[in-house]
């Protein structure tokens, strides 16, 4: 196990950018970046033995300056969407930046994807990156100065573990995740259709057209949404069920089966090709599958790989959208002086 530090670039305003660089005894590396806490690459063994890089993004820090799309990165304050940008906390009404279209998403205009992190190394036998961010009061809209800490910790097992903390010192909301976009047949390896996916999932958030939840929720059973079992994500994805049609794809929350275990198994996801095979465990309640429909092959990404729609697909464990809108959701309030802590795993292995 070992972490390497090297410079990535400079911000406009000249400050530096590292990249830490955490490698384990079987030769898997993710490389990540103090600019939005981003996970750069993510290197993983195929069932030959063969590395892949399972992550989309860019070769370069100008590429993430530029780039809309969240590849890889540390969202922040709020994951997903706040209706309107708008919610009551203790009687008072905050109004939040909006970025989409009359709604705030994943933080606002700038979250935590486009801050600089502060790197700090914990060496102890787990060789952890610790990024820590302060986000003052009123930033985005948010109350409460906000420190955030995320431990970046890769284990001898494959996995790559996020741990997520924060406190505050006024009553505030807050939702962390990791955004990133994998292709378990290697980044530019075209569509995720053939990959197979498990959610360990009976219900899922119903959406508005504007992909913010009504706060419905309902059954996967017959439909679209149903993938408790093993499932090519491409099965249905041009079905005609409004849900699908809405988010031009998925883009959907689902209600995760929690166990009494902190840790939950919620996702598997297979490359049949490479062997690769993710699996994804969290102490959220929710997670966002989503399958990079904004994807149009704007983006020009690692070794000038052009990504398009549907060549990605990303599992973001949260609290539900806009689940401080929707009081039969699982609150997401962080009240002054008490801790935010959830961890997810994203662990690797082959078939
Ligand atoms: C999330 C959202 C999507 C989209 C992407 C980023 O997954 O649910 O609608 O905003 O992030 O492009």
């Amino acid at each position: 196990m070992s972490i390497e530090k090297n410079l990535f670039g400079l911000l406009p305003n000249g400050k530096e950018v590292y990249i830490y660089t955490l490698k384990n005894n079987n030769g898997m590396e993710v490389k990540v970046s103090t600019y939005g806490g981003t996970i750069v690459s993510l290197l993983t063994s195929d069932k030959n033995g063969e590395f892949h890089d399972v992550v989309l993004g860019y070769d370069s820090l100008e590429g993430y300056l530029k780039g809309d799309k969240y590849f890889g990165a540390l969202v922040g304050r709020f994951a997903n969407r706040i209706q309107y940008g708008t919610f009551k906390l203790n009687d008072k009404e905050y109004k939040l930046a909006t970025n989409n279209g009359p709604n705030h998403l994943h933080g606002g205009i700038k979250g935590f994807d486009k801050v600089l992190w502060n790197a700090t190394l914990i060496e102890d036998k787990n060789n952890i990156l610790q990024l820590s961010y302060l986000s003052v009061d009123g930033e985005e809209g948010y109350p409460g100065n906000l420190n955030v800490n995320v431990k970046y910790i890769l284990t001898e097992d494959n996995s790559l573990e996020l741990h997520y903390e924060a406190t505050s010192d006024k009553d505030t909301i807050i939702n962390l995740t990791n955004h990133s976009y994998f292709n378990l047949c290697g980044h530019s390896s075209g569509d995720v259709l053939n990959h197979k996916i498990m959610i360990n999932a009976d219900k899922f958030t119903v959406n508005d057209k504007y992909s913010i939840p009504t706060g419905e929720i309902r059954n996967v059973d017959g439909t679209p949404m149903d993938f408790r079992t093993l499932t090519p994500i491409g099965a249905n994805i041009n079905s005609d069920y409004e849900q699908i049609t809405f988010g031009n794809g998925y883009d959907h929350n689902w209600v995760l089966n929690t166990t009494d275990s902190p840790l939950t198994k919620v996702a598997k996801a297979i490359c049949e090709h490479t062997g690769i095979s993710l699996d994804v465990y969290t102490t959220q309640p929710g997670v966002q599958f989503y399958t990079a429909n904004f994807l149009d092959g704007s983006d020009i990404g690692k070794d000038n790989a052009i990504y398009n729609m549907r060549n990605a697909f990303c599992l973001e464990t949260q609290y539900f959208p806009n689940s401080i809108n929707c009081s039969n959701f699982k609150s997401p309030i962080l009240k002054a002086g008490e801790k935010y802590d959830h961890k997810t795993i994203y662990k690797f292995s082959t078939i």
